[in-house]
Order: structure tokens, then C-alpha cells, then sequence
């Protein structure tokens, strides 16, 4: 016999192996991101910037490149740090054209968990 009570049970079941599907797939996709922010700003970053985001490297200090961490920079809002990244300033390189679009949010949301510290 096929109780409502077993159909019951089965769509339980269903549901929390799909939720706990979407979760895993939610979660790999966000540390996919993270990974990709590493990655681009150990790449393409960290011979000014630093690993902590300090600046205190011999080309971050030949370049004055200011730390993450300064007033100034932690003011700026994300729109401001993706203009930066693609149109450059000063000795900082633009990076329009040589990182997506994607690729700078990614950094840039890296840069912020820095600024954490
Ligand atoms: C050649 C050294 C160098 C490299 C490589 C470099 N930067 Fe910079 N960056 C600087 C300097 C210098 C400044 C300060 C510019 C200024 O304000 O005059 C700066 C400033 C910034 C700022 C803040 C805006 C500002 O002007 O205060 C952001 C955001 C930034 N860099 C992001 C990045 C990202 C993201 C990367 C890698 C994709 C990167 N930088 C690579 C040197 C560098």
C-alpha cells in the first residue's frame, strides 16, 4: 500500500537532498569566485600591492603604492577601486582590456577581505 504517509516522507526526502544540493553548488561557485580573486591579484597584484595589501614590496615602494588599509582607501567605495583597476592611476597600470569585467570584481572583493585585517 502506498500511504500518503510514504509519499509524504518521499517528498520530504526530495526536498532536503535538493536544498542540500543547491547549498554545495552555492558554495562551490562563491569559493570558485574567492579562488579567482586570489588568484588574479597574486598574478597581477602583489609585486606592488603585497599578499597583506600593505604596499610593502620593492616595487610597491618604488611606486609609492599606498597600503589597503589607509583612510583614504578604505573610504572608496567598490565602484571607485573597479574604476581605478581598469582605468589606472598615477604609477598604478590601468587593467582595462587585460582583466574582464568579472575578473576585477573578483579582485576587488578580494582587496576588501585585506582591508579586513
Ligand atoms: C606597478 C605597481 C602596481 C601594480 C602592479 C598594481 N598597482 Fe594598484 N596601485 C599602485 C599605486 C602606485 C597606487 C596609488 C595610485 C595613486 O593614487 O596615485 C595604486 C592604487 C590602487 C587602488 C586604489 C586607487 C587609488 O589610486 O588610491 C586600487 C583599487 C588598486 N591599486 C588596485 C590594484 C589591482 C586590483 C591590481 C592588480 C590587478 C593592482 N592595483 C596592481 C601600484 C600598482
Amino acid at each position: 500500500m502506498c500511504s500518503s504517509e510514504t509519499l509524504k516522507k518521499r517528498f520530504i526526502t526530495t526536498g532536503i537532498m535538493s536544498s542540500m544540493f543547491l547549498a554545495a553548488l552555492f558554495l562551490s561557485v562563491t569559493s570558485l569566485l574567492a579562488q579567482s580573486g586570489t588568484d588574479t591579484y597574486k598574478s597581477k597584484c602583489v609585486m606592488c600591492h603585497a599578499a597583506d595589501g600593505s604596499g610593502n614590496t620593492p616595487a610597491g615602494k618604488a611606486t609609492k603604492t599606498p597600503p589597503f588599509s589607509s583612510d583614504e582607501m578604505l573610504k572608496m567605495s567598490d565602484t571607485d577601486f573597479i574604476q581605478y583597476t581598469k582605468d589606472g592611476r598615477g604609477k598604478m597600470p590601468a587593467y582595462s582590456g587585460k582583466l574582464t569585467d568579472i575578473q576585477i570584481k573578483d579582485v576587488v572583493a578580494y582587496i576588501r577581505t585585506l582591508q579586513k585585517k
